[in-house]
C-alpha cells in the first residue's frame, strides 16, 4: 500500500497563493530546482547534498560501524563533539525520533543503543558536567568538523582527550574532510574516519555520515531515513506545486517576505521537534541572511509557546509568516481518564487523546491567527517517524536553496560565519 504523503495546507495563507505571480513564478522555481539537481557533479556548486540519498557506499560504511559497535557491546554512551551543521542535524533526528528523554530510558527500552550527549558550545559547566557523568571507558567519542579547525569542537576534544587518558583515540571516530587537523590526527592515531564530501556544506550535511553515524548509533532506522529522502527527492523534482511541497514553501516564504513578513516562524506542535527547529533555524539563517536580505527564522513550539510568544504573533507587528507542523498521529498516545465526577469541567477532556488535544490547539491557533490576518500555513506529517522526519528535512533543504535563488543570494556560503571564526583565531593568537 502506498504511504500517505506529507500535506501542505495553504488555506490560511491569506490569498497570496492565488496571486498571479505565484503561478508565473512556478516555472522559475521548477527551473531553479532542475538547475540544482543538474549541478551535482560540479564540485564548486556545493550541491553534493542532493546526491546523498544515493551514496550507497556511505550507507554501507555507516551500517557496518553500527553493527560492529552493537556486536562488540563495549560502549554505553556516545559523546558527539561538533557545532552548527556538524551537530544540529543529528540532534534533530535523534531527539525527533527518540524523544528528548532518550538517555533516561533503560538499555532494554533503548534496544541496546547508546545514550547520547552533544557538546556544541564552550560552556565549561556543560563540558565538565557531561564528562564527569559519563563512564569514559564506555564512551564512544564522535568528533565532527568539516574544516577540522573549529574552536568549539577542538577545545572540548582536547579536554575529553585529557579526561579519557591514553585510550582516547582508540575510542574515537572522526567525521571530517580529507584534509586538515582532524584528518592528520586520525592518520597519526589510526582513528577511523568518515569523510564529508567537499561539495556538501555543514548545514546541508544531515544525510551524510555527519547525521547518520550518530543517528544509527542511537538506534535510528537508517533504511527508513533513506526511503524518506528518496521519496522527498522524487517529490522535489515534480513540476506540480501540489505535490512539490519544497517549491510551495519557497514560494510562500519568498512572497510573504516581499509583502513585509520579515520573520519566518516554524512552529511544530511536538516537543520532540524542538531540535528540528534549531536545525532549520541554522539552515535558513546561514543560507539566506545575505546582502541585507532574508527573513529571520524563529523557533516556537506548540502548545508551549501559545503561553509565551502567541500574543506577539497574534497582535504584535504583522511581520511574520507562521509555518505550523502537525503530527497527525502521535506515537504512544495517552487517553485522558474521565474524572468528571471529581469536577464537571474535566468532562471536556474525558476520553480524548493527549495528542488529539495538541492538534485541536494547533487548529485553534491557526484560526486565531487567520482571524487577525496573520498569514500561516500548515505541514502535516502522518506520523513522526524516520520516513517522514527525514523527508521533511530534505524538503526544507530544497526549499531553502530555492528561496536563496529567488532572493538572488548564494544559499551555500556563509561569509559572515567565517569572518567571526577568523577574528576568534586572530584574538587567540594575539594573547
Ligand atoms: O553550516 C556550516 O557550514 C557551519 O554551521 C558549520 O557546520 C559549522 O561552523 C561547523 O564547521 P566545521 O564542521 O568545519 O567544524
Amino acid at each position: 500500500m502506498d504511504k500517505q504523503r506529507i500535506k501542505i495546507d495553504l488555506s490560511n495563507y491569506l490569498g497570496i497563493e492565488v496571486n498571479a505571480n505565484f503561478r508565473v513564478y512556478q516555472d522559475r522555481v521548477f527551473s531553479i530546482i532542475s538547475g540544482l539537481y543538474n549541478s551535482r557533479q560540479d564540485i564548486s556548486k556545493m550541491t553534493g547534498w542532493l546526491d546523498l540519498p544515493h551514496a550507497q557506499g556511505m550507507y554501507t560504511e555507516v551500517n557496518n560501524l553500527v553493527q560492529k559497535i552493537q556486536s562488540e557491546d563495549k560502549y554505553e554512551h556516545l559523546l558527539v563533539l561538533g557545532i552548527g551543521g556538524s551537530s544540529l542535524g543529528a540532534q534533530a533526528l535523534i531527539e525527533g525520533l527518540n524523544s528528548p528523554i532518550w538517555n533516561r530510558l533503560s538499555k532494554g527500552k533503548r534496544k541496546g543503543s547508546l545514550t547520547v550527549d552533544f557538546i556544541d558550545n564552550l560552556d565549561p559547566v556543560i563540558i565538565r558536567t557531561i564528562l564527569s557523568r559519563l563512564k569514559l571507558d564506555q564512551t564512544l567519542f564522535v568528533v565532527i568538523s568539516k574544516t577540522g579547525t573549529t574552536v568549539e569542537t577542538i577545545v572540548p576534544m582536547l579536554i575529553a582527550r585529557e579526561w579519557a587518558g591514553e585510550n582516547f583515540y582508540k575510542q574515537c571516530i572522526f567525521i571530517t574532510s580529507n584534509k586538515g587537523v582532524l584528518f592528520e590526527l586520525a592518520q597519526k592515531h589510526s582513528v577511523p574516519v568518515f569523510q564529508i564530501p567537499e561539495n556538501v556544506g555543514g548545514r546541508y550535511s544531515v544525510f551524510s555520515s555527519v547525521g547518520l553515524v550518530p543517528a544509527g548509533l542511537c538506534g535510528i532506522d537508517l533504511s527508513e531515513v533513506k526511503a524518506g529522502i528518496l521519496e522527498a527527492e522524487r517529490l522535489c523534482q515534480m513540476n506540480d506545486l501540489k505535490a512539490n511541497i519544497a517549491a510551495t514553501i519557497a514560494l510562500c516564504a519568498y512572497f510573504s517576505y516581499g509583502a513585509g513578513k520579515n520573520i519566518f516562524v516554524l512552529m511544530p506542535y511536538s516537543t520532540c521537534l524542538r531540535r528540528f527547529v534549531d536545525w532549520f533555524v541554522q539552515l535558513w539563517a546561514e543560507s539566506l541572511g545575505k546582502s541585507k536580505k532574508g527573513s529571520t527564522p524563529t523557533v516556537a513550539i506548540g502548545a508551549t509557546d501559545q503561553h509565551s510568544q502567541l500574543q506577539m504573533f497574534n497582535e504584535g507587528p504583522n511581520d511574520k509568516l507562521v509555518c505550523f507542523v502537525k503530527v497527525q498521529k502521535h506515537k504512544r498516545d495517552l487517553t485522558i481518564p474521565d474524572y468528571s465526577s471529581e469536577n464537571p469541567s474535566f468532562s471536556s477532556y474525558a476520553d480524548h487523546k493527549v495528542g488529539q488535544i495538541l492538534n485541536i490547539e494547533l487548529d485553534a491557533t491557526r484560526r486565531a491567527l487567520t482571524e487577525n490576518q496573520r498569514p500561516n500555513f500548515t505541514l502535516t506529517l502522518p506520523e513522526l517517524d524516520e520516513y517522514y522526519l527525514s523527508q521533511l528535512m530534505y524538503i526544507f533543504e530544497v526549499a531553502t536553496a530555492v528561496c536563496g535563488n529567488l532572493l538572488g543570494v548564494n544559499p551555500f556560503d556563509q561569509p559572515g560565519v567565517e569572518l567571526a571564526k577568523r577574528y576568534t583565531k586572530e584574538l587567540l593568537m594575539s594573547k
